[in-house]
């Protein structure tokens, strides 16, 4: 890649899955990349990672929900008189239940780290590319930000009200600051999200909860529908470097067919016909 078109990106949630993998993607493209990662005693796989590959990228400390973590990060950036050109915000939870087998906490939890925590990193980031008078923010989104799936609300809450922002958002940042704001929408990739990281509502094994039955038999369609999922995290990694590298990228970006099949059936299709087939994916 021509030296000029080389870009200064940092990412959150690097850690694992599409973090990790869009880290070490992007660095081997040459690109000058801010890893952040929750704890970084977390770090040690994508450090194993980059030293097989032979790459380098800055691994910094940074909670999505914790303003003073960010604010460290912020001023490495400026002390290091780095110019940031990209943030890709990606760090997210999962926090599987109904409505009511999930705590109030619980549910601040899941809207703080998605939502919140996002909220943060932009609110951090924008005053450095505003007084550039460029920048690309990049939002992980969902196929879960704009279908609403079962036993998911709270989940599907955080990334719907991430839709709204971006979209309302990119309009205010475009037209006076020319930062363009994209967003990313996977469908269901096999990654610990799903797995070692993923949550559960308090009361989602509980046999006295009046949704155990219900909500057992959806937990196994959700994580068989994963682990049949041949969706790959490149894919994602893939579809950030093409939004990075091109003048002038869409809003909306899919890396797969399964997440751009159901925006258009959400968007054209009447929900009569689209909610039965969501029953039928979910509901054994
Ligand atoms: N996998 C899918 O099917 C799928 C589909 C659509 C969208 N997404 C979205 O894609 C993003 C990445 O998810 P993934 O699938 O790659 O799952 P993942 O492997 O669990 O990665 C999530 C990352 O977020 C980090 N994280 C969690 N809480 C954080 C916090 N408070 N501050 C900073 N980092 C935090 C985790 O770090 P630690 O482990 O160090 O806490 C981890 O590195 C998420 O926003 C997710 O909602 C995933």
């Amino acid at each position: 890649m021509p030296k000029q078109n080389l870009q200064t990106i940092l990412i959150t949630g690097s850690s694992s899955g599409f973090g990790l993998e869009s880290v070490v993607y992007l660095a081997q493209e040459g690109h000058r990349v801010i890893a952040t990662v929750e704890d970084i005693d977390n770090a040690q796989s994508l450090t194993d990672k980059l030293q097989e590959k032979k790459l380098s990228a800055t691994i910094l400390s940074l909670d999505v929900t914790d303003t003073n973590s960010i604010k460290q990060v912020i001023e490495h950036i400026q002390t290091q008189n780095i110019q940031l050109d990209v943030l890709v915000n990606n760090a997210g939870v999962l926090l599987g239940g109904t409505l009511e087998d999930i705590t109030d906490d619980e549910f601040r939890k899941q809207m703080d780290v998605n939502f919140f925590g996002m909220m943060n990193v932009m609110r951090a980031c924008l005053p450095l590319m505003r007084n550039r008078g460029r920048g690309k923010i990049i939002n992980l989104s969902s196929i879960a930000g704009y279908l609403g799936v079962p036993y998911s609300c709270a989940y599907v809450s955080s990334k719907w009200a991430i839709e709204g922002l971006s979209e309302s958002l990119q309009y205010e940042l475009k037209e006076h600051f020319n930062i363009s704001l994209h967003v990313v929408e996977p469908g269901f990739y096999r990654t610990k999200i799903f797995k070692e990281h993923i949550l559960y509502g308090s009361h989602v094994d509980n046999p006295e909860s009046p949704y155990y039955g219900y909500s057992q038999s959806c937990k196994a369609s959700f994580l068989e529908h994963v682990e049949n999922s041949s969706n790959k995290s490149i894919q994602v990694a893939k579809c950030l470097s093409k939004i990075i590298n091109a003048a002038n990228p869409k809003f909306r970006n899919f890396p797969d067919n399964e997440a751009r099949l159901a925006y258009y059936l959400k968007k054209f299709v009447p929900f009569q016909i689209v909610s039965p087939l969501i029953k039928k994916k979910f509901f054994k």
